[in-house]
């Protein structure tokens, strides 16, 4: 054929193809042919001389070809037998694109005489393409406080097939907070959307890996698939939780200041800084506070020392508070131990230095003990030496007296130091120790003693006064004492042989002395009675005597 052609001039050539363009342009009855795309090269099209109407080999006699628009040979004309086959396989998607229908147009020439036929090829799609999605996975962040029913957009898959062949549906792997819902926008194509049907929790599931398929509309369907990631992103939805709303812990009294107390710590679910509890004191760092909390391990130490004494027990109130403001709270009990830190006092009364011998169970001192520490700690012993004639008694509370267990003699012991020790019955044992010195006072309890029971005196009647005096002091070797008495005596005696010539005054009694012990002093100091028989008696009278001592 080409070769006929280029036999003609070329004048006539060009005007032909000019003619042949419009008429493929005007062309209105045309032969239309439908095949699948992909079908095998060779495959038989149509019988173009049959649908013609022509002669068995009048294709051949006219000089029959076939033009194709673009010049793309699609088919092969068996001018013989008229039969149409498929030059190559054809591909809907590179001749045709997205262009639906796929029409492939081509025209039959008969040169002798001239003669045009309009033709077309349209190919039909085939579902040859799987719907692809262009990431291998999406990422989506969705903040845990996001309602129910809220919609997030996805990316589509791509399919090059048309029609029922294209994509059709979308589903994601079960999941018990989303599902799809496959949207039509119009220009046919579907779109997936991801709804929420259930709240999100960070704290509990903090990430969500589905899998969102794309499913065509063949048959058998083709799919594809991506990866969607779900991040949940957190809130401040969680406030600080204390491990134990209450600590209660036990602190000795005499713990060094820095001690570690106790150490609290709350828990926030939620992340970064939402999740990041800071402690404090509750009620503000106060001066009076004996504790300080450590902002970020919690841990409270001693601050000021403790004295168990003053205070016996702390309710310190610990705030945790996240990043976001929210907070919580704990209490913390501490009760203060006992320490014996504190030796008992012994507080003086009443204290008389000196006491008189001869009188049982004086009163010596009254005093009070006293230990601020509780228990054991301040429980308290007192006691004296034990080689003392003292006691001591309890009498009310925590007050003792000490009193003279008998009576004391100054002549043998005159002074005694008594050393009054308080003991508590803590560990360890503390002790207070309280000296006083009791001196005994004397009383006059030594009568003079004659060294003979009976003295036998020969006076002569009218003697001389100095001769009575002469025989006296001879006869007074004992004491003093003894010689003064006797020179009453006889001064006595004279004054009352002389009374009746002289009647001269005397200070001395009538008639005999007195058969007792007589105060002549008023300082205690006594006569003593010639009488000896008498002397026991008048000795017991003179026990009887007592001073009394000032105390309360
Ligand atoms: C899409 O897929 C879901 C799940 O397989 C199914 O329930 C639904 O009917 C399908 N929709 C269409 C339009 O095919
Ligand atoms: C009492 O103590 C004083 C002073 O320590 C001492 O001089 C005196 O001898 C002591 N008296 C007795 C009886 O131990
Ligand atoms: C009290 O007396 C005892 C015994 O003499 C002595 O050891 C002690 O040091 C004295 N205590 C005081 C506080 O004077």
């Amino acid at each position: 054929m080409e070769t006929a052609l280029a036999k003609t001039p070329q004048k006539r050539q060009v005007l032909f193809l000019a003619i042949l363009m419009l008429l493929w342009e005007a062309g209105s009855d045309s032969i239309r042919y439908s095949i699948p795309e992909e079908t095998e090269s060779g495959s038989f099209v149509a019988n173009l001389a049959k649908d013609l109407g022509l002669r068995v080999g009048e294709l051949a006699t006219r000089g029959a070809r076939i033009h194709y628009k673009g010049n793309k040979q699609l088919l092969e004309l068996d001018v013989e037998t008229g039969n149409l086959l498929l030059y190559e396989k054809l591909d809907r998607e590179v001749l045709c694109g997205v262009t639906d229908p796929c029409i492939l147009y081509f025209q039959l020439l008969l040169e002798n005489p001239v003669q045009f036929f309009q033709a077309d090829l349209q190919l039909t799609d085939i579902n040859d393409h799987s719907p692809e999605f262009l990431d291998k996975e999406m990422l989506l962040k969705i903040p845990e406080s996001v309602q129910p029913g809220t919609v997030f957009p996805l990316k589509i898959a791509q399919d090059f097939d048309i029609g029922g062949n294209t994509v059709q549906n979308y589903t994601i792997s079960p999941n018990s907070h989303f599902h799809v819902v496959t949207h039509n926008r119009g220009d046919g194509r579907k779109y997936p959307e991801l709804m929420l049907d259930k709240s999100l929790d960070r704290e509990e599931q903090s990430e969500l890996s589905l899998t969102l398929t794309a499913l065509d509309g063949g048959d058998p369907p083709r799919s594809g698939t991506t990866a969607v990631r779900i991040e949940v992103v957190d809130i401040n939805d969680n406030a600080p939780a204390f491990l134990q709303s209450l600590y209660e812990v036990q602190v000795p009294e005499n713990s060094p200041p820095n001690s570690l107390v106790v150490v609290v710590s709350a828990q926030d679910l939620d992340a970064g800084t939402y999740g990041n509890v800071r402690y404090t004191l509750f009620q503000g760092n106060q001066v009076i506070q004996p504790f300080v909390v450590d902002e970020i391990t919690g841990e409270i130490h001693l601050k000021k020392a403790l004295d168990f004494e003053a205070t016996r027990y702390y309710n310190v109130e610990i705030a945790g508070t996240d990043g976001g403001g929210l907070s919580g709270k704990c209490t913390v009990a501490i009760e203060v131990v006992d320490v014996n830190d504190n030796a008992p006092e012994l507080t003086m009364s009443t204290l008389s230095s000196t006491t008189p011998e001869n009188s049982p169970e004086t009163v010596v001192a009254v005093f009070s003990v006293s230990d601020p520490d509780s228990g054991d700690n301040g429980r308290m012993v007192c006691s004296i030496q034990n080689d003392l004639p003292f006691l001591l008694k309890p009498t009310f509370k925590n007050f003792y007296t000490l009193v003279t267990e008998k009576p004391l003699d100054r002549e043998s012991q005159a002074e005694y130091n008594i050393t009054i020790t308080v003991t508590d019955l803590g560990t360890p044992r503390l002790k207070t120790q309280h000296n006083i010195t009791v001196t005994v006072s004397d009383v006059n309890d030594n009568a003079p003693a004659f060294s003979q029971t009976t003295y036998t005196l020969r006076v002569r009647e009218n003697n001389s006064p100095a001769l009575h005096i002469g025989m006296v002091v001879a006869l007074a070797s004992v004491s003093s004492l003894f010689l003064f008495s006797v020179l009453v005596f006889v001064a006595v005696r004279l004054c009352r042989r002389s009374r009746a010539a002289s009647a001269g005054r005397c200070s001395g009694p009538e008639g005999h002395f007195p058969g007792h012990l007589v105060d002549v002093s008023g300082a205690g100091t006594l006569s003593q009675s010639y009488q000896y028989e008498g002397i026991g008696k008048e000795m017991e009278e003179n026990a009887t005597f007592r001073n009394s001592f000032g105390f309360n």
